[in-house]
């Protein structure tokens, strides 16, 4: 696995506004065209022809994932993060466990999402204790929002899980509140958890709370 740099840039030095619509310059545009072809030779790489994927976004060092994937070894694993040393720490693990169907990706959500190849789908999507963003001026960088969750519907089928916890209360509220508005998604509280493996936060975290969201 190369660990290259597929993170969507903050955009405050490339976008311009141009009469109120934002104007994307063209040394940003060409970063992201390389950063795109990039990813897509490296999912290339490993990619079936066609497959319904498990997603870990935010998979941290992969303790999760990597135990996800040894015990459903029949599964394609995908965990991407945009801390490139976090990705690292889950590339070793990977390696020791010699586990073919799991992959590490250095990437950003939506990005990924974006640049995964249209033939691909998810069957199954967690996202463990996400960074909350507890300042309001902060709350627009929550990952459990809009375009990522109208961006996991697209790459779903009815009956596609996706897995949510934290424990930062607001947080959650907040999810619920989306996912309960949202047409796409069956929010339940007290489904069966996906699969049960602490994660680095979830070892740390006092209490947390959980929901699993099914695709209609
Ligand atoms: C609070 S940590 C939780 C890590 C792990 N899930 C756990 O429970 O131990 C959040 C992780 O999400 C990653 N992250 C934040 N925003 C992201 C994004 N937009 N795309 C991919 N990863 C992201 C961070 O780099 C960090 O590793």
């Amino acid at each position: 696995m190369s660990l290259s740099t597929h993170t969507s840039e903050i955009p405050d030095k490339s976008v311009g506004h141009g009469q109120g619509h934002p104007v994307v310059r063209p040394e940003h545009a060409a970063r992201m065209a390389v950063l795109r072809e990039s990813l897509r030779a490296e999912l290339a790489g490993f990619l079936p022809e066609t497959a319904r994927i498990v997603l870990e976004v935010g998979c941290g060092h992969g303790h999760f994932l990597t135990a996800y994937a040894q015990a459903h070894p029949d599964r394609t694993c995908i965990g991407i993060d945009i801390n490139i040393e976090r990705v690292r720490r889950g590339e070793k693990k990977r390696q020791r466990a010699r586990l073919p169907n799991l992959h590490f990706i250095r990437a950003e959500a939506l990005f990924f999402l974006e640049v995964l190849p249209e033939r691909i789908g998810c069957s199954e999507v967690f996202v463990l204790f996400p960074d909350p963003w507890p300042k309001k001026r902060h709350h627009k960088n929550r990952i459990m929002r809009g375009p990522f969750l109208d961006a996991i519907a697209r790459r779903s089928t009815p009956g596609m899980l996706l897995h949510f916890r934290t424990d930062y209360a607001p947080y959650f509220e907040e999810v619920v509140e989306t996912l309960e508005a949202d047409s796409h998604w069956n929010c339940s509280l007290d489904a069966p958890w996906g699969f049960d493996f602490a994660t680095i936060f979830q070892q740390k975290a006092e209490r947390f709370q959980s929901l699993t969201a099914v695709r209609r």
